[in-house]
């Protein structure tokens, strides 16, 4: 339990998911909400996310100083990671009792992607108390995950977290389609333009994001063979808005996996470009276009990934 003036300059997987202070109010709430937000995935860690909180207001902007790297030529992984910490808020806004109403892109400023409302006081559900929980567990899985199918259980719940965001999701672990995922992987890495596989390597981002039992990255057969499962997550359209539909849902399949001790790690290569979306999610035998595509299996707890503090990503005051 937090004192009930929280530290913006605490690392925020110490605050993330915690309860609140019995007297807290909406406000120590709404940066408790804000510190678990800032426990979502994003590619290269590279946070690209602004915040302002004015009265029971919360906006989300993207940070144009901070963009995702070679391999997100149109910005749909950083705008992804966007809707994944707000995925995040909203989950956690919920579990700390506070009801909320959310407008994407709701205009008025180029970099603004959300506007949540705070208004009211929710009563969550347990599940809504274990997803707010698995925050400061949760870590991107690289290593060799333990073999077997999801439980049916977690499937289904799965399904539960995605309905309602917008999106789809599709769960891949049948071994015939999850190696069509794998030469698509493949033939993405093959098929990246020279400059940008370069300044991909340079700035360290890796084709695949997980290890064969050899401890290289796997690659070939061994992405599927290292696949327990695969999801995908699609969506119907393929724009800004799309993009934040998909990494909300994205973020609650990841926080649900969590609490069934489940992991997940990204293969986000083929989605580098509109063209690749389509056709992944044409290969899952989907109409739209996929937006996220993870690994899930059994994992292993490891170290969190640093995260910038709430004092450098809370505005002062809204942009300019
Ligand atoms: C859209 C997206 C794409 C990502 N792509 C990769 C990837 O290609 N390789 C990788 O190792 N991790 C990838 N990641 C995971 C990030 O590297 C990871 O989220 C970040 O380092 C923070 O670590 P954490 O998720 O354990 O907190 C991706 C994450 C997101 C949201």
């Amino acid at each position: 339990m937090q004192p009930p003036d929280l530290d913006r300059h605490a690392d925020p997987w110490t605050l993330a998911g915690s309860a609140p202070a019995p007297e807290a109010g909406p406000r120590a709430r709404i940066e408790l909400a804000l510190h678990t937000a800032l426990t979502a995935p994003s590619p290269g860690n590279c946070q690209p996310w602004r915040w302002f909180a004015g009265g029971e207001v919360i906006e989300l902007y993207r940070d144009p100083a901070r963009t995702c790297g070679a391999s997100d030529p149109d910005g749909q992984a950083a705008t992804l990671a966007c809707g994944a910490a707000l995925g995040a808020l909203r989950v956690a806004l919920r579990a700390l009792g506070l009801d909320e109403q959310t407008a994407l892109l709701p205009g008025g400023h180029p970099d603004l992607l959300a506007r949540v409302a705070v208004g009211g006081r929710a009563s969550p559900l347990p599940e809504e108390q274990w997803l707010y929980q698995a925050a400061p567990k949760r870590r991107t899985y690289r290593g060799v995950m333990a073999h077997g199918p999801l439980s049916r259980a977690l499937s289904r719940r799965l399904g539960v977290m995605v309905d309602g965001t917008g999106a789809e999701y599709h769960v891949v672990e049948d071994m015939t389609r999850k190696q069509a995922i794998a030469a698509a992987v493949e033939a993405a890495i093959a098929g990246e333009p020279p400059a940008r596989a370069a300044a991909r390597a340079a700035g360290g981002e890796p084709g695949v994001s997980f290890e064969g039992p050899d401890g290289a990255e796997a690659r070939g057969p061994a992405i599927a063979d290292g696949a327990p499962a695969f999801v995908v997550v699609t969506t119907a359209g393929d724009d800004h808005a799309e993009w934040l539909r998909a990494g909300q849902a994205l973020m609650r399949v990841l926080l649900r996996a969590r609490v069934d001790h489940a992991w997940g790690s990204f293969l986000h290569l083929p989605l580098a470009d509109a063209a690749g979306r389509k056709q992944l999610a044409t290969l899952m035998g989907a109409t739209g276009h996929a937006q996220a595509l993870v690994r899930l299996g059994g994992g292993a707890d490891s170290l969190p990934t640093p995260r910038r503090p709430l004092s450098d990503v809370l505005l002062a005051q809204r942009p300019n």
